[in-house]
């Protein structure tokens, strides 16, 4: 089915020059956005604590004289709006059109990464539905903060519509980014940090995509569009090999489905590098349940509403291989989505089933919307035994217990392996999606055990653990992470870079990691 054409993120320009083009007495675009820093240490004692007008702003300043604004004006409308410099806060220079239609007032708090994404977002967000907006924060901004930049830029400008009359609201046409230091050194790291944020914009829209579209077939067709662009191996299973090969979870979970199951494999070798090299090999597995009813053990309704984003960890698989190449991805990296769709009908999985799973290992199906666990592992399973991994990453919004324990603003994170974990942990810091840790706890371990097969598939207990601890066996002892993203895969309410609604959480954090890591 067609959907209706997307906005696209905004085009994103460099200038090592100011605002204002001195010779033309012109500013760069109608709308400028400069930083105001909080006040200086020393003035925290002033119990106004005036906010700083940071750099870029003197030559705005200067062109704002032909409009009668004096800096003493522009501190009155900073105090008047309790501007304070905080991350993201945005105060509007009112003017009357002439040389600059609007300036704004943009608070860069501490000027760490996740300060200057909060501003980016907000500036995106205040510029949405304008022809071009030019900004001076890259003066204050370290490599690092610049990519962050640039990350809330783009994610803030997000939207996704399936409106008649077009979308309700156009990212900003233009985004100018002025006062950059380096400009040679800087289109490297934007190049960077469009293909990573790119990636996060790419799996937000496949997780909000209705499941009236995205079956597992539709997402096969999206993995062929992207292996065909950037020049990934791609193979696929349908229903008929998966049974005849023996995923048991995958073919189990999606039978009673109109829409039949696939497992989709995407490869991706460094340039010069042959499919058979030495280098690591990373094998990246995606939860991607196309809609999650809970089968047979059928979901309220209120439970089920959101479940077209239970795909979400095979959205972010596809949008982190489709930007490997962009990035210039050193090592090898392999990307299996686990697609079904969790149905009901005559032939659905019935509690008390019993199914065997790549490789033999059986489960009891005690509750049947505990699916993902049962895809996941077939595809685990498969990734040990064939493709000879050196790491293996799963992704997964797999139980709703996530919510309880970290909420909608982090991500649960499971590993057998410390260094991994630490570097997973580290990437998501700088790219801005947050994991925590949480234990692989062996106590909890007999909870698994079914009086008929290896192991029963919703044992209670704590939830997000003993999941973890049904999928341990089938990555076969090598250097594992599991990522829960059930709660952080969804965002309650816009908030800088996140949109309400499907967050396609992950693929910046695993890019930000596959590009740069001592892997193996
Ligand atoms: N897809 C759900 C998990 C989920 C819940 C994701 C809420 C996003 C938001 C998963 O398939 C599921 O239903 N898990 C059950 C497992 C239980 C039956 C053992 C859960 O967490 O309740
Ligand atoms: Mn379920
Ligand atoms: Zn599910």
């Amino acid at each position: 089915m067609a959907f209706p054409s997307q906005v696209n993120p905004p085009q994103i320009g460099l200038r090592e020059a100011s605002l204002v083009d001195p010779d033309a007495r012109r500013a760069v675009a109608g709308t400028l956005a400069v930083p105001v820093l909080p006040a200086e240490p020393a003035d925290a004692g002033d119990e106004s604590g005036t906010p700083v007008l940071g750099p870029g702003t003197a030559v705005v300043l200067d062109l704002l004289t032909e409009h009668g604004i004096t800096g003493d004006d522009v501190f009155a409308v900073l105090e008047s709006a309790g501007a304070r410099g905080a991350a993201g806060e945005v105060t509007v220079l009112p003017l009357h059109r002439g040389v600059v239609e609007e300036v704004l007032l943009v608070g860069v708090g501490a000027l760490a990464p996740a300060d200057l994404r909060k501003a980016g977002a907000a500036i995106a967000r205040r510029t949405r539905d304008r022809e071009a907006v030019a900004t001076s924060l890259p003066a204050l901004a370290d490599p690092e903060g610049f990519r962050a930049l640039v990350d809330g830029l783009i994610l803030g400008s997000f939207g996704f519509h399936w409106r008649s009359e077009g979308p309700e609201h156009r990212p900003v046409g233009r985004v100018v980014l002025t006062d950059v230091p380096d400009e040679a050194a800087y289109v490297d790291l934007l190049g960077r940090a469009t293909a990573v944020s790119g990636a996060g914009w790419y799996s937000r829209m496949l997780a909000l995509m209705p499941s009236n579209v995205k079956n597992p077939q539709w997402l096969a067709d999206q993995a062929a569009e992207v292996a065909a662009r950037t020049g990934l191996d791609l193979e696929v299973w349908d229903e008929t090999r998966l049974r005849a090969e023996g995923f048991g979870g995958i073919a189990g979970v999606g039978q009673a489905s109109d829409s039949p199951p696939r497992l989709i494999r995407l490869g991706y070798t460094p340039a010069g590098a042959g499919a058979t090299s030495d280098l690591p090999h990373v094998v990246l597995v995606g939860k991607g349940i196309t809609f999650d009813t809970g089968g047979l053990s059928i979901k309220p309704a209120e439970a089920m509403a959101t479940m077209k984003r239970d795909m979400t960890g095979g959205g972010v698989v596809l949008a982190v291989l489709s930007a490997l190449a962009d990035l210039g991805c050193p090592v090898r990296v392999t990307g299996l989505i686990a697609a079904a769709e969790n149905s009901i009908s005559g032939s659905a999985l019935r509690p008390g089933d019993v199914i065997t799973h790549y490789g033999g290992r059986t489960s009891e199906v005690t509750n049947t919307d505990a699916e993902g666990r049962l895809v996941m592992a077939d595809a685990l399973a498969y990734a040990a035994a064939e493709l000879a991994p050196t790491v293996l990453v799963d992704v997964a919004t797999l139980t709703g217990a996530m919510k309880v324990a970290l909420g909608q603003r982090t991500g649960g994170m499971f590993a057998n392996d410390d260094a991994l974990a630490d570097q997973l942990r580290a990437a998501g810091e700088v790219a801005g999606e947050v994991l925590w840790r949480l234990p692989l706890a062996q106590e909890y371990a007999e909870l698994l055990d079914s009086p008929t097969a290896d192991a029963d598939n919703a044992p209670g207990g704590p939830g997000a653990i003993t999941a973890a601890l049904f999928l341990e066996p089938f990555a076969a002892g090598l250097p594992w992470a599991h990522l829960d993203i059930a709660s952080v895969g969804d965002s309650p309410v816009d908030a800088f870079e996140w949109t309400s609604g499907a967050t396609g959480f992950g693929a910046r954090l695993l890019l930000r990691w596959l590009e740069d890591a001592e892997i193996g």
